[in-house]
């Protein structure tokens, strides 16, 4: 309860003050639970199929872009190691300290990454109340933390990636990556298994 009450004191504190809380400023025991957890609830049709989307989008192969020959080649050719690179193309953002957590890294950036550790909000009850779910270290998803990881206007000179050529802006990349909750018709052939139910949170 002390550590919940001191929360709320410097949530309130800082939204006095008008202060962008991130997730990775929240002060709680949240911890990670991996992707397969959210796709227990978030793989069905009538929630979206947000867990395939992922699945089939360029952030679940992050971590093996590391591992590509062109990334060997140009981390031997300037002495550098994958460390250099966790920090964009995982969700830990750092190495692995156990099995757990390599884990989490190899399925690259994964939901908790841009939602938050999820172990104090994967309840329904607390998912269906926003303000609940982000006082338990959740975020709905924000498209400026984007950022973080994808420069606006990449420059070689100021190092981030060296394979990040292209401008960046949050609102056309989401348009690619974009998931959504709304219902995704049924098609020939889907995996998804529609005995989960979610219900609408409007
Ligand atoms: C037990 C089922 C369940 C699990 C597991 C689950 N969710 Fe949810 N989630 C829900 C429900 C129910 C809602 C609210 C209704 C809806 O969006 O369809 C929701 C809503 C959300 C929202 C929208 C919140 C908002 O305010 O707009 C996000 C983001 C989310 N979940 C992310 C995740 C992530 C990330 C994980 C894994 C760490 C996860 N969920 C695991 C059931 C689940
Ligand atoms: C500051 C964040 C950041 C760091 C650090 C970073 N990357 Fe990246 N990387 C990105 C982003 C963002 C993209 C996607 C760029 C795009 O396609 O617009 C990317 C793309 C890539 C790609 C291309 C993937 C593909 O499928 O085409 C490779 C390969 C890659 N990075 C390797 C590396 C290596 C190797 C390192 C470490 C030496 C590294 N990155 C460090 C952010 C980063
Ligand atoms: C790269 C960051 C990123 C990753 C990875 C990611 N999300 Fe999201 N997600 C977002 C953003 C940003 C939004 C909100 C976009 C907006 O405001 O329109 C969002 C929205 C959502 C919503 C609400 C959708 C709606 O219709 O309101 C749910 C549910 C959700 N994400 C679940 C997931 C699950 C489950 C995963 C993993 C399988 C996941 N997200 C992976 C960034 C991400
Ligand atoms: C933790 C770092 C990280 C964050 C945060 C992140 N990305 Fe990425 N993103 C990457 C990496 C790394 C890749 C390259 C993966 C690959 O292709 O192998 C990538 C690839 C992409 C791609 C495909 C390549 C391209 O540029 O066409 C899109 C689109 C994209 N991200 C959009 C987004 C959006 C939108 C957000 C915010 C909601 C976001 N990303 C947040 C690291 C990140």
């Amino acid at each position: 309860m002390i550590r919940v009450s001191a929360f709320l004191f410097i949530l309130s504190a800082a939204l006095t003050v008008g202060l962008t809380i991130h997730f990775s400023d929240i002060r709680n025991d949240a911890r990670y639970v991996g992707v397969e957890v959210c796709g227990a609830c978030h793989a069905t049709t009538s929630s979206g199929l947000i867990f395939q989307d992922w699945e089939d989008g360029a952030h679940h192969r992050a971590y093996q872009a590391l591992q590509s020959d062109t990334a060997e080649q140009y981390m031997r050719e300037h002495q550098l190691s994958t460390e250099n690179c966790l920090q964009c193309h995982t969700t830990l953002g750092r190495s692995p300290q156990n099995t757990f957590e390599e884990g989490l890294n190899v399925a690259g950036v994964g939901c908790e990454r841009c939602h938050g550790p999820g172990s104090e909000y994967v309840q329904s009850r607390v998912m269906n109340d926003p303000e609940l779910m982000q006082a338990s270290g959740g975020s709905p998803g924000n498209l400026s933390d984007c950022y973080a990881c994808h420069a606006e206007n990449p420059n070689k000179e100021d190092w981030a990636c060296p394979f990040q050529d292209d401008t960046f802006n949050a609102q056309i990349g989401w348009q690619e990556i974009g998931h959504s909750r709304a219902p995704v018709e049924q098609t020939e052939g889907s995996t998804s298994g529609d005995s989960l139910v979610i219900p609408s949170g409007n």
